[in-house]
Formats: C-alpha cells, structure tokens, sequence
C-alpha cells in the first residue's frame, strides 16, 4: 500500500474524524476544538495518508532535550493490523534520535502493551510507577 507521511498537522475535519473511531472523546470531556488545538500544540506529529485520506496519527510533546511524552497514536479501524502503527512510531522514534533524547516515556492502552513492546518499549519498574491525579 503506497502510503504519505507527513509531518504537517491534519486539517481539523480529518483529525476529529480519525478520532472519533478511537471513541476516546466519549464522555466529551474536551471539545473537538481543543483536542485539535492540542495536536496543534505539539511538539512533533506525525500524519500518515493512504490516497489523501488521514488514516494514521501520532504526536510528541517534549521540552525538546529530556522530557518526552509519545501520544494520541491511533490508525483508523479499516488500516490496523497493516503495520501502519509501526510506521508512526517509528517516524515518532527517529525524531527523538535525531534530537538527540534518550529516554520516551507513553502511557499504553488496555491490549496494547505488544503492539509497544514490539517496538522496544518496557514497562515502568513497579517501585516507580506512573502516577496520575484527575482534577
Ligand atoms: C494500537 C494501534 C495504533 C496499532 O496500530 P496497527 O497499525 O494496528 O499496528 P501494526 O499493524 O503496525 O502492528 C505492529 C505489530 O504490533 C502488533 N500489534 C498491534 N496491535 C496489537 C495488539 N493490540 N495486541 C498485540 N499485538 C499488536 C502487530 O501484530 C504487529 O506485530 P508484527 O510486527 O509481529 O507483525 C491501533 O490498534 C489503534 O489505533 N488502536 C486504537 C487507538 C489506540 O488504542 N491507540 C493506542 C493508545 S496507547
């Protein structure tokens, strides 16, 4: 499958379409207008087009030396299993290289962590956990 990356942000109404199919907007808890402003807001992304259609993102926000968050990677339901998702996180990796980062951190989805661990990534030690605080 011939396949476009880009590093441009989407337009908004592919962004939110592309996100819909995630369903993680589904307690509405950000408008689509700021969803989109985050993206926007990053530091890196990623968009992967097949025939002009968004079927593929991903985003970094870093301080652009050591802190580094990979988020929002999502490739739409008809695509996956297609190695599309690979692709993303690999544009996503080759960035942090070449800037020079050392250490990516993700927070991983319920069923995910293979499709992560794949790719080198290792959960945190349980002595050291992520922690969250919703507010
Ligand atoms: C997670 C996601 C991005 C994976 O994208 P994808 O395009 O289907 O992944 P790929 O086809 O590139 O898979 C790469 C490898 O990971 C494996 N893999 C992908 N998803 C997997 C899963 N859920 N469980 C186990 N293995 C998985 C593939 O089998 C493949 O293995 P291989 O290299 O040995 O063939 C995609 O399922 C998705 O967008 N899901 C909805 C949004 C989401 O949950 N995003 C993750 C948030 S943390």
């Amino acid at each position: 499958m011939e396949i476009d990356i880009n590093e441009l942000s989407p337009v908004k109404e592919d962004f939110i379409s592309l996100h819909q199919t995630t369903g993680w907007n589904a307690k509405g808890l950000y408008t689509y207008d700021q969803l989109y402003t985050a993206i926007c807001n990053s530091w890196y992304s990623v968009s992967i087009y097949h025939n002009r259609h968004l079927i593929g993102f991903g985003r970094i926000i870093s301080d652009g030396v050591y802190q580094t968050l990979i988020c929002d990677v999502m490739v739409h339901p008809e695509y996956q299993k297609q190695g599309i998702g690979k692709k993303l996180m690999e544009a996503l990796i080759n960035k942090c290289e070449e800037e020079g980062i050392k250490w990516v951190q993700l927070f991983c989805a319920k069923g995910k962590q293979e499709f992560y661990k794949k790719l080198g990534f290792v959960g945190r030690e349980s002595e050291a956990p992520g922690m969250s605080l919703f507010i």
